[in-house]
């Protein structure tokens, strides 16, 4: 089969269409046909190693080959123990445990899939997987956003941030999503009431203060962070740089403890009902799932150049096979 492989750390330069085997499906596991994939920053991080989480599991050469994570595409072979699925089922979900998705086939848990419905299609479900269920989580689960709170999306443009901005939408909040200039009137159509300029404004400097803080890029320290947030409001890290990161993790139980203010990283749970309940709201078409561009296999060197060079509004999308109802 083709894919995408990349043997070492890099630019897109890096990636190579190859030849390879095709996986087989263990027991437990499901042989996907690949329709479509999209682009996640994780991508972006695992093809160039950056930041350093991004190479857990390995330091010097990229423990996964083959990238890509959110996947949809057509049931081709189940192991003997998968109950849920049988061949030619449509079905969708996020492989990020084993990635290997920029491929024409892929192996996925059966418990990390789920059937496509009809209403929507391979390229749209396969925007939804990481970014919906993270925001979900942020939103619904840690976030537990009010009518009338105030929540602000840092990242709001990418491919987290316009679920999360959606959703805090949908539970009533007042949303400011802050990003480049060139996302700014995407954020606005997805709902947001306020934009921020993150090259001209820092949001944490303008005397304004939120319920909740949902940051997909976490770049500031957690001093900043504490004086945008309302007393007992509550910030969550999803990604960011490592320092940032773990000055979160030390600092702020502290914080908390002392203020009532609540500053944590927030650990995304792979999670087959929230990734369901994501993909109905997009289907009743409450939540959108918005794809920028879309390149073929061979171009998912393009993709990624595009997502890292920062033009990508919500997601973009590989088809890698056309079909009647990509
Ligand atoms: N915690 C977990 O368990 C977990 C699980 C899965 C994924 N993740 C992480 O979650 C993150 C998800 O990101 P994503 O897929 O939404 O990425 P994305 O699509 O690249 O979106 C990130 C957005 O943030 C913007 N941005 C960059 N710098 C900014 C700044 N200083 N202030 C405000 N916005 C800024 C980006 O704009 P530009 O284009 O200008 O850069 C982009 O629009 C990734 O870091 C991923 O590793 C975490």
């Amino acid at each position: 089969m083709k894919a995408i492989v990349h043997t070492k750390y890099g630019s897109p330069d890096v990636l190579r269409l190859k030849e390879v085997e095709r996986p087989t499906p263990k027991d437990n596991e499901v042989l996907i046909k690949v329709y479509a994939v999209s682009v996640n920053r994780s991508d972006w991080e695992n093809l160039t190693g950056s930041p350093l989480y991004a190479r857990f599991g390995g330091l010097l050469r990229p423990r996964h080959q083959i990238l890509g994570s959110d996947i949809a595409g057509r049931v081709e072979m189940v192991g003997r123990n998968v109950s849920r699925f049988q061949t030619g089922d449509e079905v969708f979900g996020d492989v990020s445990f084993r990635m290997g998705g920029f491929a024409e086939y892929v192996c996925a848990l059966e418990e990390t899939l789920a059937l496509k419905p009809a209403g929507l299609t391979f390229e749209q479900v396969a925007a939804i997987p990481q970014g919906a269920v993270i925001s979900l989580q942020g939103i619904r689960d840690k976030g537990q956003v009010q009518p009338g709170q105030k929540v602000l999306i840092n990242g709001a443009g990418g491919g987290a941030g316009m679920f999360a901005v959606q959703l805090a939408k949908l539970y009533g909040a007042e949303v400011t999503g802050v990003d480049n200039t060139g996302k700014l009137d995407f954020v606005r159509s997805l709902g947001a009431d306020h934009i921020i300029d993150y090259t001209k404004e820092d949001f944490t400097k303008n005397g304004q203060q939120y319920d909740l803080i949902l940051d997909v890029i976490a770049n500031r320290s957690v001093f900043a962070y504490k004086r945008a947030l309302r007393p007992n409001g509550s910030y969550f890290a999803v990604g960011g740089s490592v320092t940032r990161l773990l000055q979160i993790l030390l600092l702020g139980p502290w914080i908390g403890r002392t203020t009532g203010k609540k500053i944590r990283i927030l650990a995304v749970q792979p999670n087959l009902e929230d990734l369901v309940h994501a993909t109905e709201l997009c289907e009743a078409g409450k939540v959108v799932p918005f794809i920028d561009r879309r390149f073929s296999l061979s171009e998912v060197p393009e993709a990624l150049r595009y997502l890292g060079e920062g033009f990508v509004k919500g997601k973009v999308v590989i088809i890698v096979e056309l079909n009647n109802h990509s």
